[in-house]
């Protein structure tokens, strides 16, 4: 069975990816902070008969991502990381003038720090796979300069970035930079709380990413409103 880490799977696009590869097969360890909610998300995903590890922390602690990669080792390997797991810098978001720099820290801490520091630690299991994969969860913040989006923004493409450099440096593996395009989660609530204007679930972007995986292109930035949209 392919083996899986998904951070950030409590809920949101982390949790229908989750279920989505659960219902395919996949072994996985599902991380977030919220103990409960993560509990019960994999409480639910654990009905198709895979393995699910459930381990609450932060993917800023080093300890805790130790744990994510040696939970998936226990479980056989690992052949794909999903770094999903994210921090606005504020909430809601504001303009740069104002935006708090232990914000843009965190932003940049939760975004691009860990997630360097999981691959890092997931490589050797990565580079030991058949199909090793990355996939970076991107936004289109990363591409496009929109008013109070900087800081977030500006953490997703410096991911982008780390996600391209690692697909030059490590040719063996897949590695993708994905922009899930807008959907209602409560990510985009707590950043723009006025805006109430319909967006798709998170389940509706989940083939998306289903096609990479089914269709490995190469590595490269992808958004997967124009994946769902070639199909
Ligand atoms: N929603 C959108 O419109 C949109 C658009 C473009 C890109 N994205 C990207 O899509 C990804 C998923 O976002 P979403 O909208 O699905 O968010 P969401 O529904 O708010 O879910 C975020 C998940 O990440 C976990 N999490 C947050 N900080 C964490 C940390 N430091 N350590 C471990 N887990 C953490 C949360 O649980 P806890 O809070 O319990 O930790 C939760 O499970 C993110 O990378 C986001 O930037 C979203």
């Amino acid at each position: 069975m392919p083996v899986g880490i998904i951070t950030g799977a409590s809920k949101g696009l982390g949790r229908a990816l989750a279920e989505a590869l659960a219902g395919r097969g996949w072994d996985l360890v599902l991380d977030a902070r919220g103990e409960g909610a993560l509990k019960e998300a994999a409480t639910a995903i654990g009905r198709y008969g895979t393995r699910v590890v459930a381990l609450p922390g932060d993917v800023t602690d080093a300890r805790h991502r130790t744990a994510l990669v040696a939970a998936s080792r226990s479980l056989g390997g690992l052949d794909l990381l999903v770094s999903n797991a994210s921090a606005l810098g504020a909430e809601p978001l504001v303009r740069l003038a104002g935006l708090p720099l232990d914000g843009l820290r965190r932003a940049l801490e939760v975004n691009v720090t860990a997630a360097l520091g999981l691959v890092q630690e997931a490589l050797p299991l990565l580079r030991a796979s058949a199909s090793g994969t990355v996939i970076a969860v991107s936004s289109d913040a990363a591409v496009e300069a929109y008013e109070t989006w900087g800081g977030y923004g500006a953490s997703k493409a410096a991911l982008d970035r780390l996600a391209a450099v690692l697909a030059v440096e490590e040719p063996g593996l897949r590695v993708w930079a994905v922009d899930p395009g807008d959907m209602a989660t409560d990510l985009y609530a707590a950043a723009v709380p006025e805006d109430d204007a319909a967006r798709p679930a998170p389940d509706t972007v989940v083939p998306a990413f289903l096609r990479l995986l089914d269709e490995r292109p190469a590595s490269g930035r992808y958004a997967a409103p124009t994946l769902g949209a070639g199909r």
